[in-house]
């Protein structure tokens, strides 16, 4: 954008300075005239008879001579005044300019006084922090999924090279293997376009029960439970919430579904439970397993972060998207996410979501 050059903040500011203090003085030299043309005479008589001029004919020039000084007086003051009042902004604008060309290390650092300045600049370089963490947070996002997204291709290639240099192999193995591989890819991506899209809070809010919403997440996974042994179990009471029906089914699947392939072997168990606080609508997922490190929850939630489990070799072999979907969705939900291990190995995650407003809702509750 270009603008046409103006006059400099710093030209403006000396001549504001300069004009107040020539009006200032003007108006001091204009009292003390008025004084003079009504206590002063004309002319007065020496006492040997002649006449001489008075102190008001010899006001004049010097009243012009006055003017004159501090007129340069005020140029001269102000053009050093608002230099040393402006230079923090000559700074801030710098590290501006370098950011919008694209160096986000830069901070400004102003020291000295707490003034609007000062402010203004740790402002900016909070600002700073922050656009610089989310951006190598993007970068190492699109890194983590391009290399997520190339594993199976990289395996479907290698699928296919060995089937061509090798044209009597059985094709029904291929086909299956290059079947699971594509699943694996596309629920992937689907996977990060549910991330992407559940970012944005444009969904329509209604009314949620989350105990019901619980209800239909372990129904769906019941199968799942059932074959890994998990007792899986839901208690509790209504819990009145508000926001989208869909991400927050998305939102309990993810978390029951962790609970049931991150579990014991065989014979563990699930619990989900819902209540309502006063404040709050409350959803917990508990369940068995094997011990976690405290210092890897906080990492959990982060989008490519697997636990210890790395070598798992069955169809639920993740990526490590759930729980960052998961955190996506109480974001958005204006609620809050907490994950505790339990003393005997397993983990209990807690969400806490605003309770719905009161006053009658469309079916009748809230
Ligand atoms: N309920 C749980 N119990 C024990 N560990 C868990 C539980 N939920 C998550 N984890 C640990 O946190 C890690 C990250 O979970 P997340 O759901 O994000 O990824 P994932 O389950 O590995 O893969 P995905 O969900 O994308 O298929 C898991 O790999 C696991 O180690
Ligand atoms: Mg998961």
């Amino acid at each position: 954008m270009t603008r046409r050059p103006g006059l400099s903040a710093r030209l403006k500011l000396t001549l504001s300075y300069a004009g107040f203090l020539l009006v200032a003085g003007a108006v001091l030299l204009a009292v003390v005239w008025m004084y003079l043309l009504r206590y002063a005479p004309g002319v007065i008589t020496t006492p040997e008879g002649t006449l001489a001029r008075s102190v008001r004919l010899r006001f004049a020039p010097a009243v012009a001579l006055a003017l004159a000084f501090l007129l340069l007086f005020g140029l001269f003051g102000g053009w050093i005044l608002a230099g040393r009042m402006l230079a923090p902004l000559t700074r801030i604008a710098d590290a501006a300019r370098m950011t919008a060309n694209g160096s986000l290390s830069h901070r400004i650092r102003l020291q000295g006084r707490r003034d609007e300045f000062r402010e203004l600049a740790d402002v900016f370089d909070t600002m700073l922090d922050q656009l610089e963490s989310h951006v190598s947070e993007q970068q190492r996002f699109a890194a983590n999924a391009s290399h997520e997204l190339r594993t199976p291709l990289a395996i479907s290639q290698t699928l296919l090279d060995v089937a061509r240099s090798d044209p009597a192999r059985d094709q029904g193995e291929l086909i299956e293997r290059l079947h699971t591989v594509n699943t694996r890819a596309i629920d992937l991506t689907e996977a990060l376009l549910l991330l992407s899209r559940s970012n944005r809070r444009t969904f329509t809010r209604e009314p949620v029960d989350l105990s019901l919403i619980a209800e239909e997440a372990t129904e769906t996974l019941l199968p799942l439970a059932e074959k890994r042994q998990i007792t899986l179990s839901v208690t509790g009471e209504k819990a009145q919430t508000v926001g989208s029906a869909a991400l927050l089914l998305r939102m309990v699947t993810n978390l029951v579904q962790n609970a049931i392939v991150h579990n014991l072997p065989t014979g563990g168990t699930v619990t989900v439970h819902t209540q309502t606080h006063h404040d709050a609508s409350v959803l917990q997922v508990e369940n068995t397993g094997q011990p976690i490190p405290t210092a890897l929850l906080p990492t959990l939630t982060e989008p490519f972060q697997r636990g210890t489990q790395r070598t798992r070799t069955d169809e639920h072999a993740g990526v490590g998207l759930g729980l960052a979907i998961v955190n996506t969705i109480v974001q958005v939900h204006d609620g809050t996410l907490d994950l505790s291990p339990r003393p005997a190995g397993g983990l209990l995650v807690t969400i806490r979501l605003p309770v719905a407003p009161h006053g009658p809702s469309p079916n009748g509750i809230g």
